[in-house]
């Protein structure tokens, strides 16, 4: 049985992934194809504007050539979609992300409807997200995908052991769901998926063999929530004031940090947990379809 309070280090799972993809890059930069990141970002949103550059730093470190298209934020939908679509023709580019949140005159899910499926790399538009629900999966989606890569990582088989799952957005709790109830290896777990209207959430909180927390609700998960020896999961990224920081603020996950990993088996940290893993399987994710882009997959 695994020692108690293990903490699942993102951070070097990450490396591995990205160290695997660096390897893929090179292979198909052998076959004279040069896998190629295209992120529009929107406006000026500073947090938005610190994933796009980590995205392109990443990329850049891996030998993914990256283009980040700036525009300004009363940029008009339609122009948007013009600039997609010659995205979406273009073969020298295998993945198209547009960084959200986008402003409010834009519409969020025409714009995702617009990107090529096969450039889709984090695997929003709905024939992907069909794909995966139906267990046939081209792309996978970044965060969930992290999260089953760590698991993997540590040989924490989530086949039959009742899965909590704190949320239910499209980016993270609807795919994950979709991803571990899967007929699959690391899957065949039984998902429970819970949010808002959720009643005796604690309850079933205390249920879970593994439970993930991708609220955004700073230390939402404490100590008396968690079952001794499960598993925890933290995707919360959430900003707290703390006047002692150089910042005057600091970053916390979903969970109780301190006083849960007492009592669980196994935990992520934030920061260093499951935030790398996204961006690593955004470059995995880049390459294959770099991979299916070129008629290679
Ligand atoms: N590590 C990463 O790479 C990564 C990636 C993506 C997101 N994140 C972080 O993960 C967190 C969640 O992100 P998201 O995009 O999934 O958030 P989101 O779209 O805001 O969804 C939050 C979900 O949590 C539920 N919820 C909120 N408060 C709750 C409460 N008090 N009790 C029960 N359920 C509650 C909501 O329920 P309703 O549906 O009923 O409103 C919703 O389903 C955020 O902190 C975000 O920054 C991290």
């Amino acid at each position: 049985m695994m020692q108690k309070g293990l903490l699942l280090n993102g951070k070097s799972v990450a490396a591995h992934v990205k160290e695997r993809v660096a390897q893929q890059v090179h292979e198909l930069n052998k076959k004279g194809i040069y896998p190629t990141l295209s992120v529009i970002l929107v406006g000026d949103d500073p947090a938005s504007a610190v994933y796009v550059r980590n995205k392109a730093r990443a990329s850049e470190k891996l030998g993914i050539r990256s283009e980040t298209i700036r525009l300004d934020a009363a940029t008009r939908e339609t122009d948007l979609l013009d600039i997609i679509r010659s995205l979406n023709e273009n073969d020298q580019t295998h993945g198209i992300l547009v960084q959200l949140p986008l402003p409010k005159h834009i519409n969020t899910d025409t714009i995702i409807n617009a990107i090529h499926p096969d450039k889709d790399v984090d695997c929003f538009h709905p024939r992907n997200v069909g794909l995966l629900m139906l267990g046939q999966p081209y792309l996978l989606p970044c965060t969930p995908a992290g999260i089953v890569e760590i698991l993997k990582h540590y040989q924490i088989d989530p086949s039959g052991k009742h899965t909590v799952i704190l949320g239910r957005s499209n980016i993270v709790g609807k795919p994950l769901a979709n991803m571990l109830v899967q007929k699959a290896p690391y899957a065949n777990a039984t998902v429970t998926v819970a949010h808002s209207r959720t009643q005796n959430i604690d309850a079933l909180c205390r249920n879970a063999d593994i439970l993930v927390a991708a609220l955004g609700v700073p230390e939402f998960v404490k100590a008396d929530m968690v079952r001794e020896g499960a598993v925890v999961i933290d995707v919360g990224i959430n900003r707290v004031e703390d006047a002692t920081s150089e910042k005057d603020y600091r970053l916390t996950g979903d969970v109780a940090f301190e006083a849960v990993k007492q009592k669980a088996a196994a935990i992520t940290p934030v920061p260093g947990g499951v935030g790398p893993m996204t961006i690593a399987m955004l470059m995995q994710n880049t390459v294959v379809a770099a991979q299916h882009v070129s008629g290679l997959a």
